[in-house]
């Protein structure tokens, strides 16, 4: 059905390679309609008008003029970037903290209404697969300060970024998810949740990323006997965990021939066990039936007797390319053994610790350069091994007593806060790269 009309100016659709005709295709993410085609002499300017059944047709919103491209693949007219990013659920309460998964909505929400892009928040009850279309949110400010989020009809977006923020409401939309994935004209970024077991051995098979990774396994008993003949120190650690949760430290006590062992839950607590198979016997309620990776344990540095990690935010961004875009010291409370934030840890700027760690300039710069390798060869081998499209990563990078950089863990869904003691202008550069990204990625 023609739908409409779009008026372009002459020098716009030279510019564009659009192909004079009196009926064209004209896309908005999903939606894919017929509408006339007016070439206006107008040589001046470079402009295109949509009609206003033609908007209607496509749930283009009037007040915000989007960008236009030719898909020359696809021949048709494509207005946009859609860009809709998936979480579970709105949350909506008139009190919210400044770390809460609220507040980061509301913040990219409202970055969103500042860009040239139709970008809005959805969830998975929101999709009308047979329309093509979708319930899409943004905040509105009210003049109080406080705001309302407003949905309105949007097409199924170019691009989806996910934001599903754990694991089991990751699960519980598997199906939509997938389908998603599949939809003619989108893409979808940061796929899933990782688990550290896969991650460990997508990027064990890189030779070049081996020597960053502390040797792990599979916890059972030959492989736990085998890694406490070798070292003193040893974390288990939930393949699906995060938080620090649930992570065990097992030290081996050679004078008693025991081991000792730490087991982090809400508080933390010790219990003792005489060898492997004990270990497993008395640590099973603690596991609750998850599976385990067990790996070496890193002698990590401390900054004034904290031990730290360095966390990194690492993007793709407006043109596609990697880069850190936040980095920055977890230090752990003092007699802690993870630097977590949800356990206390407290952050630092890097430049600091690292000053106060290798002092040298040229030492210091040298790090950073290894570090920004590893990084990139992380970031590339974790999209070669097919899981999907990311677009961000956070890293969490261990520095040892003799200077040497450890891999800790990958995660494909940091947690990004709206709030810092740190720069405001990181954080706000955090949440606005992906979106950028997704303009690049949506073919703009
Ligand atoms: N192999 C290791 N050696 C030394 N410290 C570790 C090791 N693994 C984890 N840690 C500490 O525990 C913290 C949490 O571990 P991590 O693997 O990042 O799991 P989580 O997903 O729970 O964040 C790390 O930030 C680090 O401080
Ligand atoms: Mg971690």
């Amino acid at each position: 059905m023609l739908r409409g009309k779009v008026i372009i100016t002459r020098s716009l659709a030279q510019e564009l390679k659009v192909p004079v005709k009196p009926i064209i295709k004209i896309r908005a993410g999903n939606i894919v309609v017929d509408t006339r085609l007016i070439i206006n002499n107008d040589e001046t300017r470079k402009l295109y008008i949509l009609s206003p059944e033609l908007s209607r047709a496509l749930f283009i919103k009037t007040k915000k003029k989007l960008k236009i491209r030719y898909d020359t693949e696809k021949n048709m007219l494509h207005i946009g970037p859609i860009i809709g990013i998936l979480t579970a659920s709105i949350p909506n309460k008139p009190e919210f903290g400044p770390k809460s998964t609220q507040a980061e909505l509301i913040y990219l929400s409202k970055i969103g209404q500042k860009m040239q892009a139709q970008i809005f928040i959805f969830t998975p009850t929101g999709i009308n697969w047979a329309a093509k279309t979708v319930k899409g949110y943004n905040y509105k400010e009210n003049s109080g300060g406080s705001g309302v989020w407003t949905a309105s009809t949007y097409p199924l977006p170019d691009v989806i970024y996910d934001r599903i923020s754990s694991r089991k409401s990751e699960s519980n939309y598997n199906n939509t998810r997938e389908k998603l994935k599949k939809l003619a004209f989108s893409s979808y970024f940061n796929p899933s949740f990782l688990n550290k077991w896969d991650v460990h051995q997508i990027l064990f098979n890189n030779p070049e990323l081996r020597p960053y990774l502390p040797e792990t396994k599979l916890l059972d008993k030959e492989n736990l006997e085998d890694m406490l003949k070798k070292y003193k120190v040893i974390y288990a650690k939930p393949v699906d965990g995060s938080l620090g949760r649930k992570i065990i430290r097992i030290t081996v006590d050679e004078k008693k021939q025991t081991l000792k062992y730490t087991v982090y839950v809400r508080g933390k607590f010790n219990g003792q066990a005489t060898d492997a198979t004990d270990f497993i016997k008395k640590t099973e309620k603690n596991r609750e039936g998850k599976t385990y990776i067990i790996q070496q344990g890193i002698d990590m540095a401390n900054y004034k007797g904290s031990v730290f990690d360095l966390r990194i935010i690492y993007q793709k961004d407006r043109h596609g390319e990697w880069r850190i875009s936040k980095k920055f010291v977890r230090l752990a409370p003092k007699g802690s053994s993870l630097s977590n934030m949800s356990r206390g840890g407290k952050a630092e700027t890097s430049k600091k610790i690292l000053k106060y760690f290798f002092h040298r300039t040229e030492l210091i710069e040298a790090k950073n350069q290894e570090i920004s390798a590893l990084c990139h060869a992380v970031a590339i081998t974790m999209e070669q091994s097919g899981t999907g499209i990311y677009g961000e990563l956070g890293l969490d990078i261990g520095i040892d007593k003799k200077g040497k950089i450890w891999l800790i863990e990958v995660n494909s869904k940091p947690r990004k806060t709206t709030e810092t003691e740190l720069s405001m202008t990181i954080v706000k550069n955090t949440f606005k790269r992906p979106l950028e990204y997704a303009t690049y990625l949506a073919g703009f």
